[in-house]
């Protein structure tokens, strides 16, 4: 049995040799399963809002440039099946912590979809007005997912050229730094997934910028 420390081990050599890693079947199909069908009561009661870009000040909606929906997560309010991603990523920040020295504090995660026809052009999650962000990972939930359905993740290097496309497929999470230059393809179908990042100060201190 992979134990979820084997499966961050495999995540951070990743991080270290590439800034970037993906792991397939991460939760059992059980846990995947739920998490699935929480996001559609999620949506039933229609919890999300479109998301803006940037914070406070600078925070414009601007559906071209971005044109998700989310929902932020509580970490104090979690189902049992969030709570095991939780568990997930808890294991991934330790290892990261160990053989990194990223020095990973907290997270911040939010529920996304991309209603048909949209997508996130190229930014970097981490920026001047918001440099806590070390690590970014996303969830995907997306079953049955197939080539044309687009959405797919795209990482860029530094000279902008493409280093790695990442299908959206469901129970695979994508890890990268988040300083990484990185764009969501406009989808042909509805895209849903679990985006967070990891964070080098407590959430509550990220506006101290
Ligand atoms: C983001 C983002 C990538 C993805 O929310 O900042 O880039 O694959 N998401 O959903
Ligand atoms: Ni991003």
């Amino acid at each position: 049995m992979t134990t979820y420390e084997t499966v961050a081990a495999q995540l951070t050599a990743g991080i270290i040799e590439d800034g970037y890693a993906v792991v397939d079947d991460l939760l059992d199909l059980s846990v995947f399963k739920a998490i699935r069908y929480r996001f559609d009561e999620l949506q039933d009661e229609d919890e999300f809002e479109k998301a803006g870009i940037g914070k406070q000040l600078q925070y414009t909606i601007d559906k071209q440039v971005r044109g998700d929906f989310i929902r932020w997560i509580d970490p104090a309010d979690q189902t049992a099946s969030v709570y095991e991603l939780y568990r997930f990523i808890n294991a991934f920040k330790v290892e990261l912590n160990r053989s990194c020295y990223l020095g990973i504090k907290d997270m911040e995660t939010h529920y996304a979809f991309y209603p048909e026809g949209r997508g996130y052009q190229k930014h970097r999650d981490r920026f001047k007005t918001n440099p806590h962000r070390i690590v970014s990972f996303v969830y995907y939930l997306n079953e049955g997912w197939q080539a044309g359905d687009g959405g797919e993740l795209v990482l860029y290097d530094e000279d902008e050229r493409g280093i790695k496309t990442v299908e959206p497929k469901a129970n695979r999470l994508a890890v990268f730094l988040s300083e990484t230059v990185h764009e969501v393809l406009n989808c042909n179908t509805e895209r849903r997934s679990i985006t967070g990042w990891l964070l080098d100060v407590p959430v509550e201190l990220t506006f101290l910028g």
